[in-house]
């Protein structure tokens, strides 16, 4: 049962997009609250629903946090998520940051996304927002989860259903990805192929 208050919300936020805003309490230390005003909640729906049928699918979570709890209130829409934490105990980086980090081996998150895209594409998981900002790594199991812009924004949803023409557009989507993002056009060179 989603009890905090207003209070809480705002002393707890970690986030704050044009559509929803992200909430970390510490007391629930697994888990990050997705919350829209009922006005802006069609991502957050589509989102749910999408999350719901992939876990009626027994789709195994490896690369995408667990959709924990719905939450409906009189003034939210949302959902309770399970947080990928880093080593430290602090949530998670962003792909982007490591990226940009000189540090950070190159060659290990070339893998990473590549062991992303075939999970992807294994069980047709549709996306519409592939971006590094949306993408954390689990150093405990050196996998990228993509947490955020899932599902299909189309208004005849076929690529979820039909897995041929679904995983026609992962592909796609993956490649544009490694062609053109700016973060990755040193880490995949001119290869275009998701699928190696
Ligand atoms: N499951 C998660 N695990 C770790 N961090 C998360 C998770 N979900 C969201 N975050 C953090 O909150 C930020 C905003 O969440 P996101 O779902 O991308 O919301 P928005 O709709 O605002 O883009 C992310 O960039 C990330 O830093
Ligand atoms: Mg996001």
């Amino acid at each position: 049962m989603f009890n905090y208050t207003e209070e809480e919300l705002k002393k707890y936020l970690v986030a704050n997009g044009t559509e929803r805003s992200c909430y970390y309490f510490p007391q629930e230390p697994n888990a990050i609250y997705k919350l829209s005003l009922h006005s802006k909640a069609k991502q957050t729906k589509r989102e749910i629903k999408y999350f719901q049928y992939l876990q009626k699918k027994n789709i195994p979570f490896t690369h995408l946090p667990r959709l924990l709890e719905v939450i409906e209130t009189k003034k939210y829409t949302g959902f309770k998520q399970e947080i990928i934490l880093g080593e430290n105990g602090l949530p998670a980086r962003h792909l982007w940051q490591l990226l940009s980090d000189e540090k950070s081996d190159k060659e290990k998150l070339r893998l990473y996304l590549y062991d992303l895209f075939k999970y992807l594409y294994k069980y047709n998981i549709q996306f519409c927002d592939l971006n590094p900002d949306n993408m954390v790594l689990d150093e405990k199991v050196g996998k990228i989860f993509l947490i955020d812009g899932l599902g299909c924004t189309d208004f005849f949803p076929y690529p979820v259903y039909f897995k041929s023409l679904g995983r026609k557009k992962i592909i796609r989507k993956c490649a544009y990805f490694m062609q053109f993002h700016p973060l990755l056009v040193n880490l995949f060179n001119n290869n275009k192929n998701p699928l190696p």
